[in-house]
């Protein structure tokens, strides 16, 4: 799999990064095949959440460390802070107390990369601060970014962090571009025009921090995924004829759409199936052509105006 490089110190990170959101039912042998298999396809950056089934996620992926030794010193951890049940939390003592948990689960001395998951409405960069200062000081966090967040969010963090915010963890699949849409249908009527986010993708590209696209197979709010989903003919058909001609999968095929944006994104795949981790490994190797690009767009309902 190709490589890229995030934020200062990220380097030889895996285009693709595999998302432990479900993993939480795994058995320790599965587990372990799981990690595995991910390595031998050339997948060596994991996304964790403090929140992913209830921190059992993290306590899963800890046991394959413990396990597995050496095996630390071969990947990324990124995971994320913020969420709790009906609220989000940037405070000092909530952001430094999740760290330490899921060092303790995750069964290492460091994160390579904390991301705030969700914005605190009432947050106090100077807080945030603090608590990043701390955590980069003791060595618990290499890297820091955020997740869901629009550019005027964090150009207040800024404000007061002094670490630079090197990622943005958002929702993005070919059929969930608003982000991409809005850029093609600027000062019109369509629904595509709308600006959800305050015109995020440009901001990142610009400040150069790497989008990870979660939930890149997905359509809606966690409805499911568009792959061979009656609900999208016209987009399987195209998938499907690009799948037969660079010889992966629809499902390769559609996280190369997102590999193919100019500003290097760093998709976060969620399968916890042996294959399909094989199968989307493929789609890091292939460089889709740019009417290829743009078909798949308009095949996912897209308007070009
Ligand atoms: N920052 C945030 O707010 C946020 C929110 C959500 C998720 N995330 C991160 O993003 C990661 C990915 O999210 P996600 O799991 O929703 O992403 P996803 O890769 O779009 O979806 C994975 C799900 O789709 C299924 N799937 C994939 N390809 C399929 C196919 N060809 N046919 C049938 N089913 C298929 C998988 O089932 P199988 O396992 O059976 O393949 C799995 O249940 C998460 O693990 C998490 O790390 C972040």
């Amino acid at each position: 799999m190709k490589c890229m490089s995030i934020g200062s110190t990220l380097e030889n990170v895996s285009r693709v990064a595999l998302g432990c959101m479900r993993i939480e039912s795994l058995t320790d042998k599965q587990a372990d095949e799981y990690v595995g298999t991910a390595l031998e396809c050339g997948y060596n950056f994991f996304d964790h959440a403090d929140i992913y089934g209830g921190g059992r996620c993290e306590e899963i992926f800890g046991g394959v460390l413990s396990r597995n030794k050496g095996l630390r010193d071969k990947i990324f951890i990124q995971t994320k802070c913020s969420i709790k049940q009906g609220e989000y939390d940037f405070s000092y003592e909530h952001i430094v107390s999740s760290v330490d948990a899921s060092l303790k689960r995750l069964c290492t001395d460091h994160i390579d990369v904390l991301l705030l998951h969700r914005p605190d409405l009432l947050m106090e960069p100077t807080e945030v601060a603090r608590a990043f200062d701390e955590l980069y000081s003791s060595g618990k966090v290499k890297e820091f970014g955020v997740s869901n967040h629009n550019p005027m969010q964090i150009e207040l963090l800024k404000k007061s962090v002094k670490q630079r915010l090197c990622i943005n963890q958002l929702q993005l699949s070919v059929t969930n571009a608003s982000m991409i849409s809005s850029g093609a249908c600027v000062n019109t009527a369509f629904d595509g025009g709308v600006v959800r986010d305050g015109y995020v993708r440009d901001y990142c590209r610009l400040n150069d921090i790497t989008i990870q696209p979660w939930s890149p197979l997905q359509y809606g709010f966690f409805e499911g995924t568009f792959i061979d989903n009656e609900k999208f003919p016209e987009l399987n058909q195209v998938l499907g004829e690009l799948a037969d001609k660079y010889g992966i999968t629809k499902t390769g095929v559609a996280i190369a759409w997102l590999l193919r944006l100019p500003e290097k994104m760093q998709p976060v795949v969620g399968t916890t199936n042996l294959a399909r981790i094989r199968e989307i490994s493929n789609a890091a190797d292939i460089e889709l052509e740019r009417s290829e690009w743009y078909r798949l767009y308009r095949a996912a309902g897209h308007v070009l105006p």
